[in-house]
C-alpha cells in the first residue's frame, strides 16, 4: 500500500496558528509515503508568506510535491505578476512548477494551473496536457497515475461551476491521458466523486487544511491509501476552536477502467430468462 497525505490551500499570511502543530504531528505520527500539496500556499505571494510556508513544508515528512495556486502569484504588483508570476513561488520551492513523482504503484504530475491572466480560475496549457500525457504513457501499467491541480474541471461540492476556463476540455485531456485521480484544493470545500463523461477518472478534492479561509466551517486534510484496484481516502476535520479528528472514510473501486463507491446499491441482475 502506498499512502498519500494531501494537504491544500494552506494560504500562510491566513493561518490558524493553533493548528500548525498538530498538522505536523499527524503528518509525522501518519508517516505518509509522500505529502501532496495541491496549491495556494500563501495568501497573497508575499516574500515573508513564502518564507513561512517554506520553513512549514520543510518540517513535513519528505517527499513533498507542492504546485502553484492562483494565490501564490502577486496580485497588486502588476508588473510582477504579468512578468514573471511565479518568481516568488520558485525562490521558495523551486524553479520546476510542474513536478514529478515516483513511487511503487503510482506516478504523480503536478499540473500548474494558476493564470496570471486571470482573477482567480485557472486553466490547463497545452505545455501541462503535453507533459502529463508523456509522464503517465511512460508509467508501468500498474501505477496509479494521479494529477495533482490546484483547480479542478469539475464544479464544487455546492455545485458552483468549475472555476477553471474550458473545463470539459480540461476533464477530457485528463481521461486521454489516462489519469486515474485528480487531487487539487482551491474551493475550500472538500469533495470527491466522478464526472458522468469521464467515470475513468476520481476527483478528491480537499479543503484549506490550516487557513482562517473557511468555506465549510471545518478545516480539513486527507490520507490517500492506494492499493491495487481500489482507494481509501481518510479525511480529518477541526471544527474552529477544536482540534483535528478522524471522520469517515471513503471506500472506490476501479473496475473495468471506471470507478465505483463502495457501499453503493449494485445494479440488480437481470432475472433469469424463463
Ligand atoms: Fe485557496
Amino acid at each position: 500500500m502506498t499512502r498519500l497525505l494531501h494537504l491544500s490551500d494552506l494560504h500562510f499570511g491566513a493561518v490558524e496558528d493553533r493548528l500548525l502543530a498538530p498538522v505536523l504531528a499527524l503528518a509525522r505520527d501518519l508517516a505518509p509515503d509522500a505529502v501532496v500539496i495541491s496549491g495556494d500556499l500563501t495568501q497573497r505571494a508575499r516574500p515573508d508568506q513564502f518564507a513561512a510556508a517554506r520553513a512549514f513544508v520543510a518540517q513535513l515528512p519528505a517527499p513533498v510535491l507542492v504546485v502553484p495556486g492562483n494565490h501564490d502569484m502577486p496580485l497588486y504588483n502588476l508588473a510582477l505578476r504579468l512578468l514573471a508570476p511565479f518568481r516568488r513561488y520558485s525562490r521558495a520551492f523551486g524553479p520546476e512548477l510542474e513536478p514529478q513523482l515516483a513511487l511503487p504503484g503510482a506516478v504523480i504530475q503536478g499540473v500548474n494551473t494558476a493564470d496570471p491572466l486571470v482573477w482567480k480560475a485557472g486553466r490547463m496549457r497545452n505545455t501541462s496536457r503535453r507533459r502529463l500525457a508523456r509522464s503517465f504513457a511512460e508509467a508501468a501499467s500498474e501505477s496509479w497515475r494521479i494529477a495533482v491541480l490546484h483547480h479542478a474541471p469539475v464544479p464544487a461540492s455546492d455545485g458552483t461551476p468549475a472555476d477553471m476556463a474550458r473545463p470539459a476540455d480540461a476533464l477530457a485531456a485528463l481521461a486521454a491521458a489516462g489519469t486515474d485521480i485528480v487531487l487539487s484544493g482551491h474551493t475550500h470545500m472538500p469533495h470527491s466523486g466522478f464526472a458522468e463523461t469521464a467515470a475513468g477518472t476520481l476527483f478528491l478534492q480537499v479543503g484549506t487544511a490550516i487557513s482562517t479561509r473557511r468555506k465549510t466551517g471545518a478545516n480539513d486534510f486527507s490520507l490517500i491509501e492506494l492499493h491495487p484496484g481500489r482507494v481509501t481516502r481518510r479525511s480529518w476535520l477541526a471544527l474552529p476552536g477544536q482540534g483535528f479528528a478522524e471522520g469517515p472514510a471513503e471506500h472506490f473501486r476501479k473496475e473495468t477502467g471506471e470507478w465505483q463507491t463502495d457501499g453503493a446499491v449494485p445494479v440488480p441482475a437481470a432475472p433469469p430468462a424463463p
